[in-house]
């Protein structure tokens, strides 16, 4: 019996079978119980005799089955290690890197070639005091002309004052012509002395959504203040920033005479293009496009920001960096750059 049994237990291939063999022994109804019932119906002297060898089967087969098992765990976990096992030599499964924003790709392309051109960078804060936007430029109080940005006012604080989200990045024109200026953050701009040369990328508010307007946009201005500067030189810059930044000799660009308060001369300023094949083609064509406004800073801003008109003069622009995007990169709708439509992005090569 005894051979049996723990040939039984040597073949068990799993804890399943050996708790069957188990059972089969040991269990309530098992052989070595039934064995150890018997000893029951013996005569004192058989027990004696028997007792022992029985007990000693019963502990025998224990141990043996107690040994099996350990040694089927031991080979469970070895299967299972060998089954989650990592392979580190496998290629990763594919994952989406995130992209610079076009806007931001072109407001970069922008800024190296305004840097090339000995500009710095002055930013300042989206939301603006009325004064900064309109009264130290040059906007009369109470003017249509505040109304005419389609301006998102904030609502009155306790001063009575009303703050806007900026409709130009000209504010910071008056920002950076204010020698003294008050306390402020490190990024916003600071008030410089003359010679001023500076351009100022940022976010732009105004109430308008079409093809070719959003209500929020970028912009990018520029300011140059030093002594004798004329139109001649506001001419120059803007024409060889925008054959730069289109990367091509072929820019044919015109000025039309304009109103800004804040400006004097003013006006807009076109570049030539195709736009009868639905996207708008630069260096070809008989079309024009507005992209920005400029002029010479008028002397009452001057003035509000402590600068001797009779000394400094200067010139100024404004373009809007969103178009001149949708431009370069022959995109049909502004309204796309801010949709964050996936497909979208990679259809421009913004994704991979
Ligand atoms: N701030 C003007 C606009 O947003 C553009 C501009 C800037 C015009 C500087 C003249 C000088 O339309």
């Amino acid at each position: 019996l005894e051979a049996d049994i723990l040939a039984a237990v040597e073949g068990a291939g799993d804890a399943a079978a050996l708790e069957a063999v188990r059972v089969s022994a040991l269990g309530k109804s098992g052989s070595i119980s039934d064995l150890l019932k018997s000893l029951g119906g013996m005569s004192p002297d058989e027990r004696r005799e028997r007792g022992p060898q029985i007990n000693g089967l019963r502990d025998r087969v224990q141990a043996a089955i107690a040994a099996r098992k350990q040694v089927l765990e031991a080979a469970e976990l070895d299967a299972k290690l060998a089954a989650e096992k990592v392979d580190l030599t496998l290629p990763a499964p594919p994952r989406r890197k995130g992209s610079v924003h076009p806007t931001m790709q072109v407001m970069d392309e922008m800024i190296a070639v305004f840097a090339e051109m000995g500009f710095s960078v002055a930013e300042g804060p989206d939301i603006e005091t009325d004064f900064n936007n309109f009264t130290a430029l040059n906007f009369p109080p109470k003017h249509p002309a505040r109304e005419m940005h389609d301006t998102f006012f904030l609502p009155e604080d306790a001063n009575g004052e009303r703050k806007v989200l900026r409709t130009h990045t000209s504010p910071v024109q008056v920002r950076v012509m204010h020698a003294v200026n008050e306390k402020l953050p490190s990024w916003i701009a600071n008030g410089q002395e003359p010679p001023i040369r500076v351009i100022v990328p940022g976010r732009t508010f105004r109430k308008d959504s079409d093809q070719t307007h959003t209500p929020m946009f970028h912009q990018i201005e520029g300011l140059v203040i030093d002594k004798a500067i004329h139109m001649g030189h506001l001419k120059w810059t803007l024409e060889t920033f925008l054959s730069r930044y289109f990367e091509t000799p072929e820019v044919v660009t015109r000025f039309r005479p304009h109103h800004f308060p804040f400006t004097e001369p003013s006006a807009e300023m076109d570049v030539q293009c195709d736009r009868s094949g639905g996207e708008v083609k630069i260096g070809q064509g008989t079309d024009w496009l507005e992209i920005l406004g400029c002029g010479m800073v008028h002397p009452n801003v001057l003035r509000n920001c402590g600068l001797d008109p009779d000394v400094w003069q200067g010139f100024a622009f404004g373009c809007g960096v969103d178009r001149l995007g949708v431009l370069k990169y022959g995109m049909p709708d502004l309204r796309d750059m801010f949709a964050s439509d996936v497909r979208w992005l990679e259809h421009y090569g913004f994704s991979p």
